[in-house]
């Protein structure tokens, strides 16, 4: 299989479905396969495969395009099926740790135990008076199990099931590296999900997923100019180029400017919500990923709304691409949508 440790990252979004291969030599990490291949419209939704046909189809074809057919595959789940959470706990062995976690892990899940899968990761061993900082995560088995027949039935071997907000912090780390005595802000707005991370000296301190992405525009541009959704996807994203009515671009930047206030509102609401239960100070920065940071609006008000800088991620920056091999504006364009797929294929066989 291409002779190749790395996982192929598998990302499959509501908006559309990415997939990532890279390579590790000497020189680096390099940059083998990258491609992506659009959804129709509720084919996902909140992190669940509602069109199970239709993704396993396109799937498939991105599989077969990329002659990836066996590779073995790291997928990841979000959304209201999975939930995240920081927890304290005694000082305990990983034994200990182990064989109690099922029953510690119910009382902070709105599920019934028996429906989800748990994990847990230790955050700091001694994080003082006896305890343990303790990273707790479960997931729907009926979502993981859709994801699993879904890269199975498109001709992959999925050994990894990771979680989007995850994918998001190893691409930041690869590529810009935690400050050491910062809290920065990853945030990542997809079409449908905002995943947000507040990471502190790189320990993860907070993180939360909303319901809410860049489809909000898409649907005030079909309302408001009576379009379809191809159309008001195209309204969005050509915007300069193939919008030739300036009348039509003005009345898409006064939408843009509404739903990012309205975006930006969620994001502000847990951020401060953070602020206030935690002690790890004010973010020094944002990090921003998915394909709606895209939007204009959306960098200048929460830019303005929390007072600090925000950058976009480029998870491609510390990867070596073979101009011949890949058309370099292609990946330029999908850059803000690659960050989770180029994380999950940080993974390597053998990972947890
Ligand atoms: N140039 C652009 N300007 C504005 N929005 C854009 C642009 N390019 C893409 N988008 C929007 O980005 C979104 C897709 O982003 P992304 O690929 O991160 O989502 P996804 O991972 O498929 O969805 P999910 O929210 O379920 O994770 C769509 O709403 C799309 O319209
Ligand atoms: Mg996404």
């Amino acid at each position: 299989m291409l002779g190749n440790k790395n996982l192929v990252g598998v990302d499959i979004g509501s908006h559309s479905i990415k997939i990532c291969l890279l390579r590790e030599t000497a020189k680096g990490l390099h940059l083998q396969r990258f491609d992506f291949a659009p959804l129709p419209p509720e084919a996902m939704v909140d992190g669940a495969v509602m069109n199970f046909g239709a993704v396993v189809d396109r799937l498939k074809d991105l599989v077969q395009a990329n002659k990836l057919g066996g590779h073995k595959a790291a997928l990841s789940v979000s959304g209201h099926s999975v939930i995240i959470k920081k927890i304290s706990l005694p000082e305990m062995t990983d034994e200990e740790l182990a064989s109690s976690i099922m029953w510690e892990a119910e009382q902070y899940i709105p599920f019934d135990i028996k429906e989800v899968h748990v994990d847990v990761q230790v955050l700091d061993p001694k994080a003082g008076q006896g305890q343990m900082d303790v990273l707790l995560v479960a997931a729907k088995k009926e979502v993981i199990n859709d994801h699993v027949s879904i890269a199975m039935e498109a001709g992959l071997n999925p050994v990894i099931m990771d979680v989007d907000t995850f994918a998001v912090q190893n691409v930041f780390e690869l590529n810009y590296g935690f400050p050491p005595a910062e809290t920065v802000g990853l945030i990542n707005i997809g079409a449908s999900m905002i995943n947000i991370d507040v990471v502190s000296n790189g320990i993860l301190q907070f993180t939360r997923d909303i319901s809410m992405g860049g489809n909000l525009l898409t649907e005030e541009i079909q309302r408001e100019l009576g379009v379809g959704f191809e159309e008001a996807e195209h309204y969005k994203t050509g915007v300069g180029e193939s919008v030739s009515s300036s009348a039509i671009f003005r009345e898409v930047q006064r939408l843009a400017e509404r739903v990012s206030h309205t975006l930006v509102t969620e994001i502000q609401r847990s951020i401060e919500f953070f602020k206030a239960t935690s002690l790890s100070g004010d973010l020094s920065r944002v990090y921003l990923s998915g394909g709606s940071c895209q939007i204009p609006a959306i960098i200048k008000t929460l830019e303005q709304r929390l007072e600090v800088s925000v950058e976009l991620i480029n998870p491609f920056k510390n990867i070596v691409i073979d101009t011949k091999r890949f058309d370099i504006a292609m990946l330029q364009r999908l850059a803000p949508s690659a960050g989770v797929s180029v994380g999950l294929a940080l993974r390597r066989r053998g990972d947890r």
